[in-house]
């Protein structure tokens, strides 16, 4: 029987251009830069962000990773200091992110969504009553997994809003912002 796991976004394997990767594979790792990685597709990045969602960004401040996962756990990594620290997330989020998050010890406080989002009034209220402070909010604001919900222009302005009233670094999972039904 074929099944479909919408728990991840998965790719059909059959839809790799494998012979041309192969290739340029060959050619890039003769000159692999390390770090951040090419300059040519962090410029590329850049611009399509600028392009997107508006805003200006230095390829200087990207860095290639392998797929998304890979940076929302090392940003975890990165902002947490020990095992027990708090992390605001959407009440249900993507599977690989909270056992990432759980196996680095992360704690995860659990915000409800709507249609327009996680809330943002709830999320002042968890914050009030929290012993710690959370180290980070982690959201899903274009194509939220799993709920599908898609934050509202006001909802994204009071977050950061909020955030900037907390100190809370926002980090965006936003690998499914192209994807448009
Ligand atoms: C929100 C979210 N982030 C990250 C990932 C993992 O992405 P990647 O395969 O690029 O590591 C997924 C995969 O389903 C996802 O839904």
């Amino acid at each position: 029987m074929t099944s479909c796991d919408f728990a991840i976004g998965q790719t059909i394997p059959e839809t790799f251009p494998a012979e041309a990767l192969k290739q340029a594979a060959l050619r890039a790792i003769d000159r692999y830069p390390g770090a951040k990685g090419h300059l040519h597709p962090r410029e590329l990045m850049a611009r399509r962000e600028t392009e997107r969602e508006g805003v200006s960004v230095n390829p200087e401040h990207i860095a290639l990773m392998n797929g998304s996962m890979q940076s929302v756990a090392l940003a975890g990594q990165a902002l947490m200091s020990a095992p027990g620290d708090l992390v605001i997330t959407e009440d249900y989020s993507c599977s690989g992110t909270i056992a990432s998050y759980k196996g680095t010890g992360l704690e995860l406080v659990g915000i409800p969504v709507d249609a327009d989002g996680m809330r943002v009034d709830l999320l002042e209220q968890r914050l009030n009553t929290l012993p710690v402070k959370p180290k980070f909010i982690y959201t899903l604001p274009s194509y939220q997994n799993p709920t599908g919900t898609r934050m509202s222009r006001q909802q994204r302005i009071e977050l950061i809003a909020l955030a900037a009233r907390h100190d809370l670094p926002i980090v965006e999972g936003n690998c499914y912002g192209d994807v448009h039904f």
